[in-house]
């Protein structure tokens, strides 16, 4: 389990936190939710006049880990990064029960942001997160999957609500089509993420599809099929009012506004004009939206303090010097983004290290891989604390 929520742990997170408060007759949280029910309308920056939800499923996983720590600053700092806002993964059927946890939890000044990751097949083109579905397995992704996680958002109206859906599985259908293992769950992809669309489209929730990062559909070759994969499923789903734009660098390391680019030197540079977030939004955007579709973006700044650490674009598994990045916030100094987010919680692993281990994946190996790592999603102390020390801005 990667979550546990000890009693101590919780009990420590809630003494911190002022928003929720433990009702004292039956143990349950109480928050102030919204009186009424939410609704965000299309068109508009949900994040404007919310915080992102600091949820206490990371907090306590934070918790339990500093629990273990005896350095006084790094225990305070550690306590500083739970009260960050950060999307909570939803990555297999049995955290889905989390979700009502996420609606009960949440109080009316804030948005909580889930991430949708359980397709059939998951991580087609890589190994460290391969999922609990097998491909061919898309009536269990929707009966099992998705239906409850709608019912529980359903039976929350009064929540406000932004979910990221299915990091990296379109992209991969864009540039890795001829590996076997993607193009075998091109269907399954196509129709679970329109199925999610479809069915999440409620009037309390905001969706961002993922879109990768510049560094992977922002090449010129790119662009516009990247841009037709997301808005030829958008339009599959029977365009959900619903969906605000598209999510980027999620789990990654590009930089919002870099010059020169991360990878300007390059011998292939000229091949990609994104050579940051804010030039691949605004190249990918209009793209998307001559094609109906709406193309706000939230971007992941969990983890982008510190650039020029990678050997390539394409590196993502755990990358060795990583620094917390910008805090959450809808002041982005860019009108097509609505939030800079975190969305990987900094502290849990990209992919396992260890090469005889299930789900090795060759990137979690790399010269610029961190190392030792556990399995993906599994805590790393030392990873946790390597971003501390290189956190822009500094937790203090
Ligand atoms: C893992 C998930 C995990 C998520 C957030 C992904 O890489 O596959 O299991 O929940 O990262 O850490």
């Amino acid at each position: 389990m990667k979550y546990s929520f000890s009693l101590a742990a919780f009990a420590a997170f809630v003494a911190a936190n002022p928003t929720p408060t433990l009702d004292k007759k039956d143990g349950t949280l109480s928050v102030a939710a919204c009186a009424s029910a939410v609704t965000i309308a299309p068109g508009s920056n949900p994040f404007a006049s919310r915080t992102l939800h600091a949820n206490s499923a990371y907090a306590s996983e934070i918790a339990a880990a500093m629990a273990n720590v005896t350095d006084a600053t790094i225990q305070a700092q550690g306590a500083e990064v739970a009260k960050v806002g950060t999307f909570l993964w939803i990555d297999t059927i049995a955290r889905v029960p989390l979700v009502t946890t996420m609606m009960q939890e949440t109080p009316c000044t804030d948005i909580v942001g889930i991430v949708i990751y359980d397709l059939p097949g998951r991580d087609c083109a890589a190994k460290a997160s391969n999922g609990e579905l097998k491909t061919g397995e898309l009536a269990k992704y929707k009966s099992d999957y998705i239906d409850p996680i709608v019912t529980a958002i359903k039976a929350a109206p009064n929540v406000a609500v932004a979910l990221i859906i299915e990091p990296d599985s379109l992209p991969n259908l864009v540039t890795n089509a001829n590996l076997t293992t993607c193009s075998s769950s091109a269907s399954d992809y196509q129709n679970g993420v329109a199925y999610a669309l479809k069915n999440l489209n409620l009037p309390n929730v905001a969706m961002y599809i993922d879109a990768g990062h510049g560094g992977w559909l922002g090449w010129d070759a790119n662009l516009q099929p990247g841009a037709d994969m997301l808005t030829k499923v958008y339009k599959a789903a029977g365009s959900p009012k619903q969906v605000f734009g598209v999510s980027t660098n999620v789990a990654g390391w590009n930089a919002f506004s870099a010059s020169p680019g991360e990878f300007a030197g390059a011998s292939d540079a000229k091949y990609n004009k994104c050579q940051d977030e804010k030039r691949y939004i605004n190249a990918i955007s209009p793209l998307i939206k001559k094609d109906g579709m709406p193309a706000h973006a939230i971007m992941d700044t969990g983890r982008n303090a510190v650039q020029g650490l990678r050997q390539a674009w394409g590196d993502w598994c755990n990358v060795n010097g990583a620094g917390f990045g910008v805090r959450p916030t809808s002041t982005t100094g860019d009108p097509l983004f609505d939030a800079f987010v975190w969305v990987k919680p900094g502290g849990e692993s990209d992919g396992t290290s260890d090469p005889t281990a299930d789900r090795y994946d060759s990137f979690c190996g790399k010269p610029d891989a961190f190392s030792p790592a556990p399995q993906a999603g599994q805590w790393n102390e030392a990873y946790f604390e390597m971003l501390l020390k290189n956190a822009v801005p500094q937790f203090t």
